[in-house]
């Protein structure tokens, strides 16, 4: 099922905190070690906001640099979707006080709560909203301050995670270039395999439910690990298979960087070779909804997406919600 894109990416940009904490670091704060992190994972560094940080500020950073890069002004965005789950605060949405931040006054704005896949909901609700609403400049946006729902004490969580932002500015496509594909999943029967229990109204953040540290990143790793790689090969597979294509036709392929063993028993299922597929978790670790957008402005800007490229995109996180795409750059 061949589709004509409605929505092509006119620019994108990125922002990271400075601060990088090395698994050198992660070896004085929990019982740990660099060569169990890089084997288990392939993160080396991740970077991390200074405690108290605004995901808004980050966001904003990451968007200012997308529209610059798209040659766009605040003011002509009319639509702000912001996948997060490490927004500024419970409410309002923080895509309204990045919209405020841009001075993007002309913007409808609101958050989107589908985890690590968030960008890739975020694509394809806007380019929806771009075919039924007339809307013409759309910043998508994938951020997190992971790290503000770390427990630091728990070893088995705690070096998985960085924080970072990346933006998307999308415009009308040209026909042939933009969003070829996307296919969207979400399963919430293993909801409970990776969740933040605490801040909600199951269990608001009193006292007892801080002291538990319910409020942090719960993970069950060895399950999310089989769902995620049985996912998203089904996934990318089918986004595939409508085009007509096979692994080897991309020219690229960015995953989700979680794990790099995730990524590489999904590429082996896809049969793709592995210099196809771009990763950057040894140097972010597991931003969730940033990490395809920060490897896509990366790439574009090494110059190593040039017009034209044929990219595949394919995400899992919590929920379950997983995602897959074809982008013609
Ligand atoms: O963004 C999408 C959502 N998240 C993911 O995709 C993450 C999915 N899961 C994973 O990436 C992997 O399951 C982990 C990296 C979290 C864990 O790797 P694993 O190969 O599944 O290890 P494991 O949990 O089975 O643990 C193996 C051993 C255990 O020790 P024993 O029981 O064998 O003695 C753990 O206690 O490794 C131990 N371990 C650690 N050792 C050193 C767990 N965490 C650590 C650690 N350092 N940080």
């Amino acid at each position: 099922m061949q589709k004509t894109p409605h929505a092509m990416i006119l620019g994108t940009g990125r922002a990271v905190p400075e601060k990088i904490l090395t698994n050198a670091d992660l070896e004085r704060i929990v019982d740990t070690s660099d060569d169990w992190i890089v084997a288990r994972t392939g993160i080396r560094q991740r970077h991390v906001a200074a405690p108290g940080s605004a995901l808004s500020d980050l966001a904003t950073e990451a968007a200012r640099n997308a529209l610059q890069n798209a040659g766009v002004g605040a003011e002509e965005i009319d639509l702000i979707i912001l996948g997060t789950v490490t927004g500024d605060m419970k409410f309002p949405a923080t895509a309204c006080l990045v919209q405020e931040k841009l001075g993007a006054k002309n913007a409808v704005a609101f958050d989107l709560s589908a985890a690590c896949s968030g960008f890739l909901y975020g694509l394809q609700i806007a380019e929806g909203m771009m075919a039924s609403s007339g809307y013409r400049r759309v910043l998508v946006l994938g951020a997190e301050v992971l790290t503000s729902m770390v427990n630091w004490q728990d070893r088995d969580t705690c070096v998985l995670f960085g924080d970072g932002a990346g933006a998307a500015v999308l415009g009308p496509s040209d026909g042939g270039r933009g969003l070829l594909q996307t296919y969207l999943r979400s399963d919430g029967a293993h909801s409970n395999l990776l969740y933040n229990p605490g801040c909600g109204s199951v269990n608001p953040p009193t006292a007892e439910n801080v002291a538990a540290r319910l409020h942090t990143i719960h993970m069950e790793g060895k399950e999310v690990f089989r769902h995620a790689v049985t996912s998203m090969t089904e996934a990318l597979k089918l986004v595939l298979e409508r085009e007509g294509l096979r692994g080897e036709d991309l020219d690229l392929l960015i995953p989700h960087q979680a794990n790099l063993r995730i990524i590489e028993a999904v590429v082996k299922r896809c049969k793709m070779p592995m210099e196809k597929v771009y990763v950057n978790v040894d140097r972010y670790g597991n931003t969730s909804a940033a990490s395809i957008p920060i490897a896509l402005d990366e790439l574009r800007r090494s110059g190593d997406l040039r017009p034209g490229a044929l990219v595949g995109v394919v995400t899992f996180g919590a929920g379950f919600t997983w995602a897959a795409g074809l982008i013609r750059i």
